[in-house]
């Protein structure tokens, strides 16, 4: 066989290499690497590698033209793909060497002592010097329905599919002077597991309005808001304890009855001949042109990180979540959602790369909110549709939001960095990205519901 032949056939023949559900997942000598594309022969080299779907290739971003792409390489394929790059004429570079050293100093360790004198001490655990547990995330909001009842709530939307209550607080001071209730801003985080930089915003933006609601008067006279900071609570739970990489929901829908026998008869295989494919991907999961792109967008494959599921809204946390968005719509004014990496804007569609009718206003009000972010710490930020300015895909939940809850300024934003940690963001990051993304957001308010 030819040299590049053998290579190929060395990439497609990893998926031996399983991983044991059991146990934690390590990525010792798994590589991040930058690929610099610049062919569209290039483009359809790395869609052919993607598609060998090997739990040794695995792709952050799309591959496209004009486009960086990352791509986790196992320890086994590091050096065959170098060599599959340097003779398809494909220049890389290496951004982490070993991921797993990289995980390990990504958040630091807080014992239980540590944790007990917090509680002690604060009440609550929240450091956002950290990433935290879900555990400690809901213990924070149920401290503040405790310790702040006129403003916030707790309200338990439904439970994840291991049965997890999924909780979210309301912010609000109360009714407008005739008895009505107040517009409101909706932000959601951890719809992915690992895009753990959302959640810690989230919490962050959560303890700026009611820890220092004297500071936000204005904002909390005009504005209701509702935060949920993770979505996805087995998700993110599995991304602490199992894979620290892992992006979708943690059902499984192999034996699921609605589903045709020939399918659970195919899907028993894929999952026999794979070893994992729990999950959904619940940003592919929301009943608005649900399972419509295929290419690059969403994925009819359980095995795969897009996919969609069996139907719209197989997943409890993203049916919770649009049930109470629907019951609410009247209300809500934004909607946000928060996601990480690449430092974007995107407003909709995803679906389709026609644009929406009233995209110069969204794109406008989303300009002036990257305009308030830069001016913090610098930190540029890119606005567009999502279709254009990423990739295409259905059954995201800004088109929802927008297409079915008829909230006009839905959006999407990709946090930090552009890919020097990506989805590992350092948690002395926490702050710095929640300070600029709130600066962002109530520029947002200000422009939306106080129209000034
Ligand atoms: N990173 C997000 C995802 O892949 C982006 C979604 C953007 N929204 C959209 N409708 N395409 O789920
Ligand atoms: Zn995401």
């Amino acid at each position: 066989a030819s040299g590049i032949g053998s290579i190929v056939t060395s990439i497609i023949g990893t998926e031996k290499n399983f991983r044991s559900r059991s146990s934690r997942v390590s990525y010792k000598n798994h590589q991040l690497i930058r690929l610099y594309p610049n062919s569209q022969e290039h483009v359809n080299d790395l869609k052919e590698l993607e598609k060998s779907e090997s739990e040794d290739v695995k792709f952050w971003t799309e591959p496209m033209y004009n486009r960086t792409t990352d791509v986790v390489i196992g320890p086994d394929l590091v050096s065959d793909l170098k060599a599959f790059l340097r003779y398809k004429g494909i220049d890389f570079k290496v951004l982490i060497p070993d991921l797993q050293k990289t995980i390990a100093h990504q958040n630091p360790k807080m014992t239980k002592e540590q944790r007990d004198d917090l509680v002690t001490t604060n009440g609550h655990s929240m450091t956002w010097k950290r990433y935290h547990r879900y555990g400690e995330i809901v213990k924070y909001l149920e401290y503040l329905a405790l310790r702040y009842p006129n403003i916030a709530e707790v309200i338990t939307l439904g439970h994840s599919y291991e049965g997890q209550p999924i909780k979210m607080i309301k912010i609000s001071t109360g009714t407008n002077k005739d008895g009505e209730a107040k517009p409101a801003i909706w932000i959601d985080a951890g719809i992915h597991a690992r895009e753990w930089i959302g959640s810690a915003v989230a919490t962050y933006i959560v303890s700026q309005l009611v820890e220092k609601n004297s500071s936000y008067a204005k904002l909390l006279d005009n504005t209701d808001w509702m935060i949920l900071p993770v979505v996805n609570p087995d998700g993110y739970e599995f991304s602490h304890t199992g894979d620290r990489l892992w992006r979708k929901t943690r059902s499984n829908h192999a034996d699921d009855e609605d589903d045709s026998r020939f399918l659970q008869l195919v899907n028993r295989y894929t999952r026999w001949l794979w070893g994992k494919c729990e999950g959904v991907d619940p940003n592919r999961n929301f009943d608005y042109h649900w399972g419509e792109v295929e290419e690059g967008g969403a994925s009819l494959d359980p095995c795969h990180e897009t996919y969609a599921g069996p139907r719209a809204f197989s997943e409890p946390e993203t049916k919770a979540m649009a049930d109470y968005i629907l019951a609410n719509k009247q209300n809500i004014r934004v909607y946000l959602t928060l996601h990480s990496y690449s430092q974007m804007w995107l407003v909709p569609w995803g679906y389709t790369d026609t644009k929406p009718s009233d995209y110069s206003e969204l794109a406008s009000v989303a300009k002036k909110a990257i305009g308030a972010v830069t001016k913090i710490h610098g930190t540029d930020y890119q606005v567009g549709p999502s279709a254009d300015l990423l990739y295409p895909t259905s059954g995201a939940s800004d088109d929802w939001a927008k297409g079915v809850a008829g909230i006009k300024y839905a959006y999407t934003v990709e946090l930090r960095d552009r890919g020097r940690y990506g989805f590992l963001l350092p948690a002395s990051q926490i702050v710095p990205t929640a300070r600029e993304i709130w600066a962002g957001i109530k520029t947002i308010a200000r422009l939306v519901i106080c129209n000034t």
